[in-house]
């Protein structure tokens, strides 16, 4: 299937982030969040990075134009009804996810894809309350959303293949790269980047070396953007 629209479920800085790119990439772009007015704000903010962008020559007006006429701001959930895939980026709540998922399986039919930016839930979980659990999977994507061009593509257990390779070529269409990652704790890029934080602790904590030298290292040596204590 190729995503021609999509619903944004939460714009906070992920569900910006990744309405960002999807806008850019021609998607048209529903954005919902239960908060009233939070839709509408995160949208003003966009537009206005957007802008800044395209008078440092970033992009032409007409592809500012473009993008902006990309992104619609609704305040009643039931107008998703139409899109391709759904992509929740709300608060991390198993609870509150999984009542999200079955309200949206109560609006979309069957096929539509349900997708969650969860960075630490197990994606089998969320869906389980799903009568469609094989159309959910996570899509994780990374914070600066336009910057960090790589998502996670997760199958939950009862995941159809269909939907990974629509959510991969999606990625593809946005300018990222889909990474298939197992339904296991941190996916990939968490489990692995976590243990960066952990031995910064224990080399601080050994009296090893000081924080601002752990950073530089890593910084300087290893080529991170921020060092582990900068990120904590
Ligand atoms: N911030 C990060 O670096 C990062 C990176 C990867 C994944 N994530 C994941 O993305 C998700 C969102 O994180 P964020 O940092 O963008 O959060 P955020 O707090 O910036 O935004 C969450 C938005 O969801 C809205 N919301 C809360 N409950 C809702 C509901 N039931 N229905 C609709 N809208 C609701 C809030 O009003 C808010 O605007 C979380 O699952 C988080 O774990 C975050």
């Amino acid at each position: 299937m190729t995503v021609k629209s999509l619903a944004i479920i939460g714009t906070g800085v992920m569900g910006m982030g990744i309405a960002q790119i999807a806008a850019q990439a021609g998607i048209q772009v529903l954005l919902f969040d239960a908060k009233a007015g939070a839709a509408a704000q995160g949208r003003q903010s966009l537009q206005t990075t957007l802008e800044k962008l395209a008078a440092k020559g970033k992009f032409t007006d007409e592809q500012l134009q473009s993008t902006l006429s990309n992104l619609t701001v609704i305040e009643e959930i039931a107008k998703i009804a139409e899109v391709d895939v759904v992509i929740e980026a709300i608060i991390e709540n198993l609870e509150i996810k999984q009542q999200l998922f079955k309200q949206l399986e109560s609006i979309v039919p069957a096929e539509t894809i349900l997708a969650t930016n969860t960075s630490s839930l197990a994606v089998t979980a969320i869906a389980s309350n799903c009568q469609h659990p094989e159309r959910v999977a996570g899509f994780h994507f990374f914070n600066p959303v336009p910057l960090m061009k790589i998502v996670e593509v997760i199958p939950g257990l009862s995941t159809k293949s269909s939907v990974v390779e629509t959510l991969t070529d999606l990625a593809k269409r946005m300018g990222h790269l889909g990474v298939v990652a197992k339904d296991t704790p941190g996916f990939i890029v968490n489990h692995g980047g976590r243990a960066y934080g952990t031995e910064a602790l224990k080399i601080l904590g050994e009296g090893i070396a000081s924080f601002e030298d752990i950073d530089r290292i890593l910084r300087e040596g290893a080529g991170f953007r921020m060092g582990p204590f900068e990120l904590l």
